[in-house]
């Protein structure tokens, strides 16, 4: 079934309601304004609102990373949607230091909670939902760098880690009741936040060549945050119906696996 029409996507999620966590900038914006394009009715939240918010999308105000948070992202989910069928799992990230004993506890505390623990808690009151009506569609974010956990980015490829077993084994969990759980595994791609943080990685360690943060990818260019959205799409949609458990790797090349 084609996607593309006369240079647009079909509404294909017309009738679907769509939370997205991190939708003020970057990746998480790219599928909030794709979900938009194609339909659905779509609730995001971050910390705070910017510009930078698509137009058309409904804003919540919350720090995903305590249990606080969440239930406000839940009370605005029931609020304004009514209930979700598709769960999109954005926000990340995480500050690099000079090396994984450099770490000190209160990042990984932090980097566990945003990366890991964000998604655990909003599952929790949201998924109950999709199994009741035996629909649904959630997609975890997590990192190429679990590919290659270098020291000063420990805590976040730990948390993603972490994030992809879960994912696996909820996948599992939800199968019987059609609820699908997949996740998306991006390489570098252009956001504020990801420019931000290889500046800071480059500042620690100028030469730490590899897979630093001068990294070259095979496809000749960094992502771009439609390039992930394109991938979160698919997956959240009818054509991805067969799929669950599955990490969808998008990268430009720079990590081949079997
Ligand atoms: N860019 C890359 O190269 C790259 C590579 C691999 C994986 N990823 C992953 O892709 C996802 C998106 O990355 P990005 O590069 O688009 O990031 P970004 O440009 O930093 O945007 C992050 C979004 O998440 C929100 N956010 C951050 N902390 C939050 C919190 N505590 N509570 C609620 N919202 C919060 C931000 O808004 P506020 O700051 O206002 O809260 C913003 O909307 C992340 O999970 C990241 O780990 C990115």
């Amino acid at each position: 079934m084609p996607t593309i029409e006369n240079g647009s996507r079909t509404r294909e999620f017309t009738g679907k309601r769509a939370l997205v966590t991190g939708g003020s900038r970057g990746i998480g914006a790219a599928v909030v304004r794709q979900l938009l394009d194609a339909g659905a009715e779509v609730l995001t939240t971050a910390r705070s609102a910017t510009s930078t918010v698509p137009e058309g999308a409904a804003f919540v105000a919350a720090d995903v990373r305590t249990r606080a948070g969440a239930e406000t992202v839940a009370a605005a989910v029931r609020e304004r949607l009514g209930g979700v069928d598709i769960l999109v799992h954005n926000a990340g990230g995480a500050r690099p230091h000079a090396g994984a004993l450099a770490i000190p506890d209160e990042e990984w505390q932090d980097a566990l909670e945003l990366n890991c623990l964000a998604s655990v808690r909003l599952d929790s009151l949201l998924a109950p939902g999709m199994r009741e009506r035996r629909s649904g569609a959630i997609v975890h974010v997590s990192s190429a760098a679990v590919l290659t956990p270098v020291g000063p980015f420990l805590h976040y490829v730990a948390a993603k880690a972490a994030l992809e077993t879960y994912s696996r084994g909820l996948s599992l969990e939800l199968a019987p009741s059609g609820v699908r759980v997949n996740t998306v595994t991006p390489g570098r791609v252009a956001t504020p936040g990801g420019e931000e943080t290889r500046e800071q990685w480059a500042r620690l360690d100028p030469a730490p060549g590899g897979t630093g943060p001068d990294a070259t990818v095979p496809l000749g260019r960094d992502g771009r945050p439609d390039d992930i959205a394109d991938a979160v799409l698919f997956l959240v949609s009818d054509r991805a119906g067969w799929l669950t458990g599955s990490n969808l790797v998008v990268d430009g090349g720079e990590f081949p696996r079997g």
